[in-house]
């Protein structure tokens, strides 16, 4: 063992003195030199390599890791999940856990969370976070971000991903890879593409409009291309235009390598690949997960061995492949002594996914300013609820995070009130579902006995705070719900409840909307908490109780009912036939409630605080434009309350008139801004003429129509407070 470690150092002197020790870190040359440094090495290290040693670098030899090449010192790539938290080591050969003792980790609110905060900056936090912790446990690549619309309510995997909104998508998801790939580690931005619903997610066959694909799915992808310098990108499992997206030479060469310059690495879904040739010629570069008895039979193989000697595949495109691997280990130091090591569960991450956690939680209502509630009035709560008491970290398949610990909102108040404060406990429903082989055994009985001991209590309660919402029965992969209702009979037991106690607050723990129309308008006080990550407990007591204001907004659309979707009112989910005609095209989330003028129960960038703003002055840098200029859009914002907070200040345009379809509004930039009680800031935001553009199908290029465009200035996309006309002139 000693001997062959020995001789591995000798070969890594040896890549090291050959590579001239390539850093990532900034040189004293200029970067086109690094880069003809760096190529003129992976070509040399290259043109080193055997075509069986090529091959057996593009595909897995466990479930999350690839071969080494250690003649020549090339390592081997480990690769883990997830988004929201280093995933537990998996046995390499098998689904199940290895079951070490040291890989607990961090667990962070899941992506629908981290949009809802707004704030870039924390994004930024929760990557460079979870990369330390990905080096910690000596990985190079983490499975994340998952970037997909939430085009339905009812996705399994909307809780991994961001919003329904392209923008926020792509400013939330830009800052998160930039923080992962700090550390030496790449990301991998998934799942390419169109991958949004996960009824026959390996078979669904996806069609929609070009324009749609530019406006609405690709730009989330595209900014983690080129802003984010993504290293890798994960190949989606379904079908796109009649292709598997991960042999689709539109998706995987044309958009990501010649209009994008994506150089990283192209990874399949696990299980994802197809063929060889076609997947070889089309540009997957890393066969991962192919459910077969030997890796050797792996797609990229023998196979491809063998589709090389034959004249199928040229070498020249396996050495393609080879470089985007070598380029993509060297931007993460993986030859250097100095590399990243990381650090694990440190008091700094759980700060930070407690930041995250304060910052999401969105206050829907509050009409009676039950909230926030005073320990020093408040004599006992009654705290109901399944969700009061469970741990959602683990559950929901690939993104499962066996975390060191995970407050629960029971925990949480606990914690934050002392003893003179009586906490009576009722679970009030319970979770009857099972979910096995993504089968999802729902019952959705009432619990008349738990109903019934929840209304005591909280009859004999100053305030009831009813704990519900779904799990990961319900937000998982694998699966879409059957519908957007609450299950166990929560309904049932928040309308009983709230008739023993008027100052009853309902808080909702999902990744998803939910069906709250049963009881929204009476219920006084309404917070989504989402999954919400370690600290989730602590932060919602701190927002109950006004340690911190709420600030979060939400990142998509909460229906009143299913039916009032796009997807669902025009009878395209989860589609026909395993095809799947996205004929909603651009109208999603908002764009198609504010177009059809269908009243949401709560609006996308809709979110209470425990203070008042006002917004004031909204003024432009210019009142004409042309294409290729930049619009400065000034704003006075005034927290006009008692308390401390922060505010979203969104920038949505409209255009009357438009010669093609348009939304009527969208979102074209935001801006969080914190303010103490009583103070003023005047913010800008810039947004460059041509971001106005919609993407002209007949040209196949985006088009900036002349017009006066209205650039509407709200706390919400049902909120416009202030508006201002710019004149967009050729
Ligand atoms: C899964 C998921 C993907 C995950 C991968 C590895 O099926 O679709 O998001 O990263 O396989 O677990």
């Amino acid at each position: 063992m000693i001997k062959s470690i020995y001789r591995l150092s000798i070969i890594k002197v040896c890549i090291l003195v050959l590579l001239g020790s390539y850093s990532c870190q900034n040189n004293a040359t200029n970067s086109s030199t690094i880069d003809a440094g760096v190529n003129a090495k992976i070509d040399s290290l290259v043109s080193q390599l055997s075509l069986a040693e090529k091959v057996s670098m593009l595909h897995g030899n466990s479930k999350f890791s690839t071969a080494a090449v250690e003649r020549l010192g090339i390592p081997n790539l480990k690769l883990s999940d997830g988004p929201h938290g280093v995933r537990e080591e998996i046995l390499p050969h098998a689904w199940d856990p290895a079951g070490w003792t040291n890989d607990s980790s961090t667990y962070f609110p899941t992506g629908t969370a981290l949009s809802a905060t707004w704030n870039p900056s924390l994004a930024l936090a929760t990557g460079e976070a979870l990369g330390e912790q990905a080096r910690a446990r000596n990985k190079d690549i983490l499975l994340g971000p998952g970037v997909n619309i939430q085009r339905t309510p009812l996705c399994g995997r909307n809780f991994e991903y961001m919003s329904e909104d392209p923008l926020l998508n792509a400013v939330m998801c830009v800052p998160y890879i930039k923080g992962i790939q700090s550390k030496d580690v790449a990301a991998c931005v998934k799942h390419w593409a169109v991958n949004n619903q996960e009824t026959n997610r390996t078979t669904v066959d996806t069609y929609l409009s070009e324009r749609a694909l530019q406006e609405i799915y690709f730009p989330a992808f595209k900014a983690a291309v080129q802003e984010g310098e993504v290293y890798t990108i994960m190949g989606a499992y379904n079908k796109f235009r009649g292709v598997y997206c991960c042999e689709s030479k539109y998706l995987l060469r044309d958009v990501l390598r010649d209009d994008w310059g994506f150089e990283g690495i192209v990874i399949s879904d696990w299980d994802a690949t197809h063929s060889t040739v076609d997947a070889a010629n089309n540009g997957l570069d890393l066969e991962m997960g192919t459910v077969v008895d030997n890796y050797d039979d792996y797609y990229f193989a023998n196979p491809l061995i063998k589709a090389v000697e034959n004249g199928d595949v040229k070498e020249e495109i396996i050495d393609e492949k080879v470089k985007s691997i070598l380029r993509v280990m060297l931007k993460t130091n993986m030859f250097e002594a100095n590399r990243n090591a990381g650090s694990y569960n440190t008091p700094e991450h759980y700060q930070a996914a407690y930041n995250v956690a304060a910052e999401a939680i969105v206050l829907l209502k509050n009409d009676k300013a039950l909230l926030p509630l005073d320990k020093n009035q408040i004599k006992s709560i009654a705290v109901i609820g399944d969700n009061a008491t469970r741990k959602h970290c683990e559950g929901g398949f690939s993104s499962s995070v066996k975390a060191k610990y995970e407050i629960t909102p029971l925990e949480g108040l606990k914690k934050e009130l002392n003893e003179d404060v009586k906490v009576e406990f009722a679970q009030g429903y319970e979770k009857t579902s099972q979910l096995n082989n993504f089968v999802l055994s729902a019952n959705n009985t009432v619990n008349e006995k738990l109903i019934q001991e929840a209304v005591k209590k909280a009859a004999t309660c100053d305030v009831a705070i009813i704990f519900g919402g779904l799990n990961h029965d319900y937000d998982s992969e694998g699966l879409d719900r059957p519908d957007m209702k609450l299950p166990y009979g929560q309904d049932v037991l928040i309308q009983e409840v709230l008739k023993a106690n008027p100052n009853t607050i309902v808080v909702m723990h999902a990744g998803s909307p939910v069906d709250m129309s049963s009881f929204a308008n009476q219920v006084p006080s309404i917070v989504w908490g989402w999954l919400n990550g370690s600290e989730g407990g602590r932060a919602m007591a701190n927002v109950l109780f006004g340690k911190v204001n709420p600030s979060g907004k939400m990142p998509f659309t909460l229906p009143v009912k299913l039916d009032d979707s796009p997807a669902h009112h025009l009878n395209l989910f989860p589609g026909e036939n395993n095809i799947a005609k996205y004929e909603e095209d651009i109208l999603v989330g908002y764009r198609w409630f504010d177009t059809r003028n269908i009243k949401p129960l709560y609006a996308f960038g809709h979110g209470l605080s425990y203070t008042s703003f006002d917004f004031s002055d909204v003024s432009l840098s210019q009142k004409e434009v042309s294409s290729s200029e930049e619009i400065s859009i000034n704003v006075t914002v005034t927290n006009t309350g008692k308390t401390d907070g922060a505010e979203v200040v969104q920038l949505y345009s409209h255009l009357e008139d438009s010669k093609v379809l348009r939304s009527e509004k969208e979102l074209r930039a935001f801006k969080k801004v914190f303010l103490k009680a009583g103070t003023t800031k005047t913010i800008t935001l810039k947004i460059d003429a041509k971001d106005l553009s919609y993407f002209e199908e007949s040209t196949n290029s985006w088009k900036l129509e002349a017009g006066n465009y209205q650039l509407m200035i709200g706390n919400s996309s049902d909120n416009i407070l202030l508006s201002k006309e710019v004149s967009i002139n050729q």
